[in-house]
């Protein structure tokens, strides 16, 4: 996107969805509270647990990956270094899968299939104890894989822990937008006592100014981005309170920007860039799906057309072509719905069952509020392979 030199943006990489800031404004209290419940980890390598939870784009994520990030700083500075993994369910949606990261994290190379969880727990708990570093493990977005049933993940990792008696053990904070509690089996329930949970509000439309003008330090060039650019991102997100949508607003606006003779952003492409995005539709959670989910979801951002709705097996026909076109066999049909309720309860879709006039109930598909053609779009350019991310290398059904 930025390959041309630029004129506009100075620092693109502070703009990608994937970037940490190196302070976290207006959640400072969300860190202090990390900070106190995560301190007998710093000083004695204990075990210890938070969950975090807020709506979308509330700074769960970020404020995790810093806390850890100076966790593990300051307890190398300290001699007692820590290891920090963090998995994202979404991407990682398994049981199978998770515990394949967290091996992964130790050995590269851990082949995909052969191993049972049980087997690769094993293995996971062998690289822990033989490497004696505590480990502190983000499970992000961890109800999609709470609301999985016979995952107990959580439970063995929590029951690792008491297991290690002394030696190193696995620090857990969990992050989702939706409550967990009533997902949690008693024994995990009791570790994540309502006592760890941390909130974390919508931003207010100041707190998503000052967010949003901080950034547009950071990545932007001087003078070359309006004032009231910024005020307008901070009122259109506010109606979301959501800072990763005012985030992509602003580089949207500036790949917009780019593309004037003028070299300046103002107002007029912070409205072009709003028309373009959505705040359900984020391109992180594009990102985070494997290619047959995303190869599924453009054949039926495709199928949509202008209709409301579409039915199942009109989906199911596109998405045979479209897996044709990127050199896949398409999956089953059990497997095609496996992915449509997977991309339901993310809210990339909906579906509803209706009773046919005819008789008989049929599946019908549709899109949250972004146009089908945007969301082609987007998926075509991730299929392309000029956004790649890790989880298409290793997928998993
Ligand atoms: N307080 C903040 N200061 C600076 N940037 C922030 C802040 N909060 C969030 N951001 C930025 O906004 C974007 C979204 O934040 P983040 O990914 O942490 O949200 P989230 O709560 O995890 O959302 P979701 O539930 O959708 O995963 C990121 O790019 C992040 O860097
Ligand atoms: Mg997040």
């Amino acid at each position: 996107m930025f390959e041309k030199a630029s004129v506009i943006v100075r620092n693109a990489e502070s703009l990608s969805f994937d970037y940490v800031p190196q302070t976290l404004v207006h959640r400072e209290e969300q860190r202090t509270r990390l900070e106190t419940y995560f301190r007998p980890l710093a000083e004695s390598g204990r075990p210890c647990y938070a969950y975090l939870t807020g709506s979308v784009g509330t700074g769960k994520t970020a404020t995790a990956k810093r806390f850890s990030e100076d966790m593990a700083a300051y307890c190398f500075e300290a001699g007692r270094p820590i290891e920090t993994i963090s998995v994202n369910c979404r991407s990682r949606n398994t049981e199978a899968g998770v515990i394949l990261e967290l091996v992964r994290n130790y050995d590269k190379g851990f082949p995909e299939r052969g191993f049972s969880p049980d087997e690769m727990m094993r293995s996971f708990r062998a690289h822990v104890e033989k490497g004696a570093r505590p480990v502190l493990l983000i499970l992000d977005e961890v109800d999609i894989l709470l609301k999985k049933s016979n995952i107990d993940l959580i439970y063995q990792l929590t029951r690792f822990s008491e297991d290690a008696r002394g030696k190193a053990g696995v620090s857990l904070i969990l992050i989702s937008q939706y409550p967990i509690y009533g997902l949690l089996d008693e024994a995990s329930l009791s570790t994540f006592g309502r006592g760890n949970a941390i909130t974390f509000n919508k931003y207010t439309r100041d707190e998503l100014f000052s967010i949003t003008e901080a950034r547009a330090e950071e990545a932007l060039i001087e003078g070359r981005y309006a004032a009231d650019a910024v005020d307008l991102i901070a009122d259109v997100s506010s109606e979301y309170g959501d800072a990763r949508f005012a985030i992509e607003l602003l580089r949207d606006a500036a790949s917009i920007a780019e593309g004037h003779t003028e070299g300046y952003l103002d107002t007029e492409d912070v409205r072009e860039a709003k028309a373009n995005i959505n705040s359900v539709v984020t391109e992180s959670k594009l990102l985070g799906l494997d290619i047959n989910r995303k190869i599924a979801l453009l054949a039926i951002a495709r199928a949509m057309k202008n209709n409301l709705y579409i039915t199942i097996t009109a989906a199911e026909k596109t998405y045979g072509v479209v897996s044709e076109e990127y050199g896949r066999t398409p999956r089953k049909y059990t497997q095609f719905w496996t992915y449509i309720q997977d991309m339901d309860r993310q809210n990339l879709l909906e579906t509803v069952v209706r009773n046919e006039k005819e008789g008989g109930r049929v599946t019908y598909i549709s899109l949250p509020d972004i146009p089908s053609k945007v969301l082609a779009k987007k998926l075509e350019v991730m299929l392309e392979g000029k956004e790649f991310i890790a989880s298409d290398v290793t997928e998993l059904d």
